[in-house]
């Protein structure tokens, strides 16, 4: 149970908040490349900032304040010119630090006039890494994007997903540092979601999503770069990989899972107080012999949160993770909570935010914050064997093109699957 004060400290991410400087410290995810190629502007929300993210023609990034300096209008409708973004309203043009450069109807009528010089608004950086767009919020000289080694994994197919729900972040990652909610969320509830949806689609096979896993033991270790989870689940003892590896969330906001061969990173990035964007990066690596073309973009793709028929999807595991999350409330109410032993995870991730907090408002770098190139090579990350995978012999050794006789190949399966989400890599 928490104060008022303790949970406002862990969850406000606005200017000036303690939890708001924190954010500043790393980049994050807010578009995919290829998003801002079909459309050059977008609208952005980030920390609490109403932004507007552009691409000029020159084939540079801008975020900038949203609303023109000169009368307020929104700049997510202004023109991308070679150098910058103008405004439809006066043709008012800002560079991609938020300098206005040019005010026409001011220098026709007084060609010897400063006035642009003075206006100004915020301006932050950019940068394209992965097929994704990644911004930084926070004071120069910004830090490294931390290469973490699933975009690195070479031969691999990757896309990305976005999910905009409508609670705080910090519900989504204490999520990560829950491993029993495996085992009733996705396990029986799961089940009896699968059930309800496939009776009332007239379906008689009933997917499940998880072994029946009973937790015998749960534990967490603080490493570089986060906390490692651990399981052991009934019919395994310590020395399975659940145990001797686990998978890690990564400080702040980051689940890293999956397994040698698929795997997800799942970004909780706030959108301000009450709103997350869940940006997931899901990387397929190809099996031996294989090659994959390179992709210099990445699809992407919005997640529905809603069937066709209006009902909440929650047959599926992510949204299963996202129902629980968002039936919190916008931000849950710490003070009324009761914690038990499994959460033992979640009360090391809340002291390591105060401390990292701390760090901050002495001057350092907190947690993952990368400024060494050399230790921002492929960064590795523990990983844990999901159950079942490698139990299907195809799958074992990577992803592969499509075999004699079959019509689609994996990743043709795989891009079919995802614009239902459906084939979602487990969390826990
Ligand atoms: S409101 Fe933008 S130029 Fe006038
Ligand atoms: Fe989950």
């Amino acid at each position: 149970m928490l104060s008022v004060e303790e949970n406002a400290l862990l969850t406000q991410v606005g200017p000036g908040t303690p939890g708001g400087d924190l954010f500043r410290r790393y980049w994050h995810p807010i578009a995919a490349v290829l998003e801002m190629d079909e459309e050059p502007t977008k609208e952005i929300r980030l920390l609490g900032e109403d932004l507007v993210l552009y691409k000029n023609r020159s084939g540079g990034y801008g975020l900038i304040e949203r609303l023109c300096a000169h009368r307020r209008v929104n700049l997510a409708y202004g023109i991308p010119e070679e150098n910058g973004l103008r405004c439809m309203y006066h043709g008012w043009m800002y560079d991609e630090t938020g300098q206005c450069i040019e005010q026409p109807f001011e220098e026709t009528v007084r060609p010897e006039s400063r006035f642009k010089d003075k206006i100004k608004l915020n301006g932050y950086p950019v940068q394209p890494y992965g097929g994704i767009l990644w911004a930084y919020l926070g004071p120069a000289p910004a830090p490294m994007i931390p290469h973490w080694e699933p975009f690195e994994w070479p031969n691999a197919f990757r896309d990305v997903g976005f999910a905009k729900l409508d609670c705080n972040w910090l519900q989504c990652q204490e999520n990560s540092l829950d491993p029993v909610h495996l085992e009733w969320l996705h396990g029986y509830w799961g089940e009896y979601q699968q059930k309800i949806r496939a009776e009332s689609q007239g379906i008689d096979k009933v997917l499940v999503n998880t072994n029946p896993l009973n937790h015998q033991k749960i534990g967490f270790d603080i490493f570089d770069y986060g906390v490692v989870k651990r399981r052991v689940v009934e019919g395994n003892d310590e020395t399975h990989g659940d145990w001797t590896l686990g998978h890690p969330a990564l400080f702040p906001n980051i689940l890293f899972v999956g397994d040698i061969i698929k795997c997800s990173m799942q970004y909780r990035v706030p959108i301000d107080d009450e709103n997350t964007m869940h940006v997931t990066l899901f990387v397929y690596k190809a099996a031996e012999g294989h090659e994959i073309p390179d992709q210099d973009r990445i699809p992407y793709f919005e997640v529905p949160l809603h069937y066709e028929d209006g009902k909440v999807i929650a047959d599926l595991v992510n949204h299963q993770d996202f129902v629980a999350w968002v039936t919190q409330g916008p931000i849950v109410d710490r003070t009324l909570e009761r914690l038990g032993e499994s959460d033992r995870g979640i009360i090391l991730w809340r002291k390591l935010i105060k401390e990292q907090i701390a760090i901050v408002q002495d001057g350092g770098d907190p947690m993952c914050v990368f400024r060494d190139a050399e230790k921002n090579k492929s960064v590795e990350l523990p990983l844990e064997r999901w159950p079942g995978m490698g139990k299907n012999e195809r799958y074992s050794g990577g992803y592969v093109p499509a075999q004699a006789g079959e019509e689609q190949s994996d990743i043709d399966r795989i891009m079919e699957t995802l614009a239902t989400w459906a084939g979602a890599t487990p969390s826990g």
